[in-house]
């Protein structure tokens, strides 16, 4: 008889750069820039040629999406109005790249709670919204970083990278193809963001997130069961970045804001929510779990209002900070590792036995569902 395989999570880790930017801090910065920029084209914008730019506010910030201030890896360049972007000096090709920096940084979290040894495991996925280059893949040198013997690849479903890294992962050890796999998103998004743009300057942060997934034969005696896991996607321009090796133009030129993050927020937020809490409520049926009893949902990390919606129609009531924790207030939407914080920051003091969701959603659009309890 083949052996049967069950995937766990063993453990996470969790890389948080050091300099963060408050809105207060980011508002002053962009109105700066609006003011200098209407001031150097006031001629062309009384002619009627240029439209004026309008300030940005602190109070629209919060309100509109949760967030009061984010971590990133380059603060001054972001704040400077004349650079608006997040700058260091470049790397030479013998020198660690950044975002396998960070992502080396949580995976040793992750190996480390889990008592794993590097070599012991088997692959390493490097689950992101950005690479930072097209080849060789990011994973393969965050492997090699690691001193791990197996095979690594990169993967970008944009904010469901992880949840899609998880479900990769838990089918690798399901089939036996692999015992131990690291799902490690270094999410940079300070660098896809258009600083420029009062409608999305504030929505983002950086961060790395690991998330070791294991064959319960070798998982540490507490880890989550993988109840179950789903994956969605559906086209849409609503979210959508250019950027590409095909158009080289630089994403801050002007006339090249598509190269970099934009959206359409309202309809985001209106066709997003529906079909993440249909998907949640179909999978926990397909599951025989009851909805209504999930201990913690650590939801994608976008906007409280979005999370606020899907958690109500899961749980069928309001959800408070502890069934449906935020850490969107202190690192904005972090693209594919916000739920991994939240599940990260928040899952110790979850009793054995106790069942959660693990949920994110995105640009494609992409969604994906990971339902776990805890052990031990
Ligand atoms: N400061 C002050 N006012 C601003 C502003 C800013 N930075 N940005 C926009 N506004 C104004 C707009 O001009 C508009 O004014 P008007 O009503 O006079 O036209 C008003 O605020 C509302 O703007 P809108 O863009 O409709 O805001 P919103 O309430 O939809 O909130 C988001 C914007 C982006 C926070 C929200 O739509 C959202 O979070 N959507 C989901 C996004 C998401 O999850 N994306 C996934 C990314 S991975």
């Amino acid at each position: 008889m083949q052996p049967t395989h069950h995937p766990v999570i063993s453990s996470t880790g969790l890389f948080t750069p050091q300099e963060s930017i408050s809105n207060a801090e980011l508002v002053e910065s962009f109105n700066a820039y609006v003011a200098k920029f209407n001031a150097d084209n006031a001629d062309a914008i009384a002619a009627g040629e240029v439209e004026s730019l309008s300030a940005s506010s602190v109070e629209f910030i919060e309100k509109a999406s949760g967030i009061k201030a984010r971590h990133v890896m380059s603060k001054a360049p972001i704040l400077d109005i004349d650079t608006m972007a997040p700058r260091w000096p470049e790397r030479s090709n013998d020198e660690i790249s950044v975002l396998a920096e960070i992502g080396v940084i949580a995976a040793k979290e992750a190996l480390e709670r889990a008592g794993r040894d590097a070599k012991d495991v088997d692959a390493v996925l490097c689950a992101a919204s950005n690479m930072e280059r097209a080849y060789p893949a990011m994973a393969i040198e965050i492997q090699q970083a690691l001193g791990i013997d197996g095979f690594g690849f990169d993967m970008n479903v944009a904010c469901s990278s992880a949840t899609f890294g998880i479900q990769t992962a838990a089918d690798y050890v399901r089939s036996g193809n692999a015992r131990s796999v690291l799902v490690v998103s270094p999410e940079i998004t300070s660098g896809h963001l258009n600083w420029r743009d009062r409608d999305s300057h504030f929505i983002f942060g950086d961060v790395a997130t690991a998330v070791l997934v294991e064959d319960s034969s070798i998982a540490p005696a507490q880890h989550w069961d993988i109840l179950g896991t789903k994956l969605k996607t559906v086209f849409s321009n609503n979210i959508r970045n250019n950027f590409g090796f095909l158009n080289r133009a630089h994403p801050e030129t002007a006339g090249n804001a598509d190269k970099l993050f934009v959206q359409e927020g309202r309809k985001v937020f209106k066709e997003v929510v529906p079909m993440v809490a249909q998907m949640i409520v179909d999978e926990a049926e397909r599951l025989e779990i009851d909805p209504t009893g999930l201990r913690r949902m650590w939801l994608h990390q976008a906007n409280t209002g979005m999370n606020r919606l899907i958690a109500h129609r899961v749980l069928g009531h309001e959800a408070n900070e502890d069934e449906s924790p935020t850490v969107l207030d202190s690192y904005g939407n972090t693209s594919s590792a916000g739920s991994i914080i939240a599940f990260h920051l928040h899952g110790a003091d979850l009793k054995d036995g106790d069942t959660g969701l693990i949920c994110s959603f995105g640009a494609g659009y992409s969604a994906g569902t990971v339902f776990v309890r805890k052990v031990g």
